[in-house]
Parts: structure tokens; C-alpha cells; sequence
């Protein structure tokens, strides 16, 4: 299935009770928010966070940066007044929180169908649960769904998983379940946000896990982030050399190219592709 080739780099948490934050992200070099009402939340802060959330996305002025809102679920007293609130103002996306299956999906997805302000609003879904990643085929083939976030603190904390090496397996069936429906698929949090080393070097494993990108919880974390989820000089370097080389091959009659001593078929050019479409929907972002 064919990636879409929206960078989703870096996906910064805002809690969306914090004015302050959700202005500062109008200028942060950031390819997504998640305005958050749900664990960044004070209970009792919680219905001045929806109000003023409302208020700030319709607003407006976060740019090209996707806007994510993650609600309270709906088993808590807060989850049907989140979607009411912010409703009106038309959001882009919102992020339900412990999916556990499809159902949980189709349920937000028959009230986003219910009123036109959510006619084109697309659902994300936190894989946090046991049950979630067991399920998470048919979570990504719900309707609306658009990406999956994980969420590594409860899944470690109901895994009683002590390290991310315990946790990989439900990783990788969540980026199975994702890419087999060409959502968006991005890691969990780095906790320890002035540990730079740490945050780099876990964003070189999810990265080569295949992950898109990243959620931050600081703004000290973007440009790592960034850098780690970009495709580098040499990985644009070798798309371009690629994809010359097969045309060159193809146009002698032949299916297959050599590069830098390794065969170039059309599925690499297909990566090749991919990878120039990231570089340049980047470039362009990086412009605006
Ligand atoms: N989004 C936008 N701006 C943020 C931010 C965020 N997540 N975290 C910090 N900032 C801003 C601060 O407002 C401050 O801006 P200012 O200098 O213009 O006032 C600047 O970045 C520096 O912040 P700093 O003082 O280092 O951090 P803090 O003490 O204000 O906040 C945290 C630290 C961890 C409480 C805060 O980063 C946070 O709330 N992160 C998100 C947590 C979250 O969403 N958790 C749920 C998902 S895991
Ligand atoms: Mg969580």
C-alpha cells in the first residue's frame, strides 16, 4: 500500500490547558500537534482546557502543521463534553486515548458522522493497551483512522514491561497493523526531554523500526527528532542515483539496475520515490 508522504517527523504535545504552549507551537518547526485534554489535564482543569482549546483552533494560525486533539475517553466523565466543545471549530483530527477495538473506533467515528462540523475530521487512535495491540488489524481498518500514536507509558506500565526492548513486539505489530492500511504511524515518548543522547539514539531505533516519526513532550526535543526522521543528504543522494539508474536499465530493455554494488529492482525505486517526496515536502515546510 502505497505511504503517504506527509512528513510526521515531529508530534509535539500541548496541553491544551497551557495558553502559553498552544501560542508557542504557532512557531515551533513541528509537522504535527496534539492538543491534549486528556493525562496533561488537571481534572479539575479540564472544562476551562476544552473552552479555551475551542477557542484557540478556531483561531487558527498553526500553519501546515497537523492538527491532532486528543479527548478524553469516553468510559470518563470528560470524553462526550470534549467532542462537544470542539466540535465547531471543525477539528482535523482527533486522537482517542486506550483503544481496545474497532468498536471503540466506530463509536467516535458514528458521532463524528452525526453533525457536519465533523464531516471531514479523521481519527487517530493511542495504542496503549494490551488489548489494543492484540487488536490493532481491525483498529486500522476502522473507518476515519488515519495514524496510530503509541502510548509507551501505559503500555509499559500495563505490560509490567521494565525497558523498550520488552516492548517491541507490540511496536512492530502496530506498525504491521498500520502499514497493512496505509495509516501514519508514530512512537511513543521519550520521558527524560533533556536527555538528548537518549532521545537520539531512540529515535534512530524507531526510525529504523519504520515509524514516521516521533511524539515530543518539550520543545527541546524538536531538532533531533527532525533530523532523525529526515531522510539524510546521502539517503537523497542514493534515491536520485537509483532511480537513474533504473531508467537508464529500463531504457536498454533490462528490469534491473546495480548500485554502489547492490541490485536496484522497481520496488527500490518505489522507496526511492517515497523517500524524494518526504525530502520535498519537507523542503517545502521548512520554506513556508
Ligand atoms: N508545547 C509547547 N510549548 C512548550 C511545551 C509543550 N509541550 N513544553 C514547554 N513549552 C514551552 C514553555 O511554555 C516555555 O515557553 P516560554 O519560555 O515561552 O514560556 C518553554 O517551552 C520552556 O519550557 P520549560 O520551562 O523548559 O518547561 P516547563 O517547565 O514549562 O514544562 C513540562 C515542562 C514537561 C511540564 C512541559 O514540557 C509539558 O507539559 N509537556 C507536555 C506534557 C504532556 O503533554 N504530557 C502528555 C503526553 S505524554
Ligand atoms: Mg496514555
Amino acid at each position: 500500500m502505497t505511504q503517504t508522504a506527509l512528513p510526521c517527523r515531529s508530534v509535539l504535545y500541548v496541553p491544551a490547558s497551557r495558553a502559553r504552549a498552544m501560542e508557542k507551537a504557532k512557531g515551533l518547526p513541528i509537522d504535527a500537534i496534539i492538543f491534549d485534554l486528556e493525562d496533561a489535564v488537571a481534572a479539575d482543569g479540564k472544562a476551562a482546557a476544552r473552552n479555551l482549546l475551542a477557542e484557540t483552533l478556531k483561531a487558527g494560525g498553526f500553519g501546515q502543521r497537523q492538527q491532532i486533539v486528543r479527548i478524553n475517553g469516553f468510559d470518563t466523565e470528560w470524553g462526550a463534553d470534549d467532542l462537544a466543545a470542539i466540535s465547531a471549530a471543525r477539528p482535523q483530527a482527533i486522537l482517542l486515548p486506550k483503544v481496545n477495538s474497532a468498536k471503540d473506533i466506530e463509536a467516535l467515528a458514528a458521532l463524528l458522522d452525526a453533525t457536519p462540523d465533523t464531516a471531514q475530521t479523521k481519527i487517530w487512535a493511542m495504542m496503549e493497551t494490551p488489548q489494543g495491540i492484540l487488536n490493532a488489524a481491525q483498529i486500522a481498518a476502522a473507518p476515519r483512522m488515519a495514524g496510530f500514536v503509541i502510548g509507551t507509558n501505559d503500555l509499559a506500565k500495563d505490560l509490567k514491561s521494565r525497558t523498550r526492548g520488552a516492548m517491541v513486539t507490540a511496536l512492530q505489530l502496530c506498525l504491521l497493523a498500520a502499514r497493512a492500511q496505509g495509516l501514519l504511524c508514530v512512537d511513543g515518548v521519550y520521558n527524560a526531554f533533556k536527555d538528548e543522547a537518549g532521545l537520539a539514539a531512540e529515535c534512530t531505533q524507531g526510525r529504523d523500526f519504520g515509524f514516521d516519526g516521533k511524539t515530543l513532550i518539550h520543545p527541546a526535543q524538536i531538532a533531533v527528532t527532525n533530523a532523525a526522521f529526515a531522510p539524510s543528504e546521502a539517503e537523497i543522494d542514493l534515491a536520485r542515483r537509483q532511480i537513474t539508474a533504473f531508467n537508464d536499465a529500463q531504457s536498454r530493455g533490462e528490469g534491473v539496475a546495480v548500485v554502489d554494488g547492490k541490485i536496484v529492482e522497481n520496488l527500490h525505486v518505489e522507496t526511492a520515490r517515497t523517500t524524494l517526496a518526504i525530502a520535498d515536502a519537507i523542503a517545502a515546510s521548512e520554506a513556508e
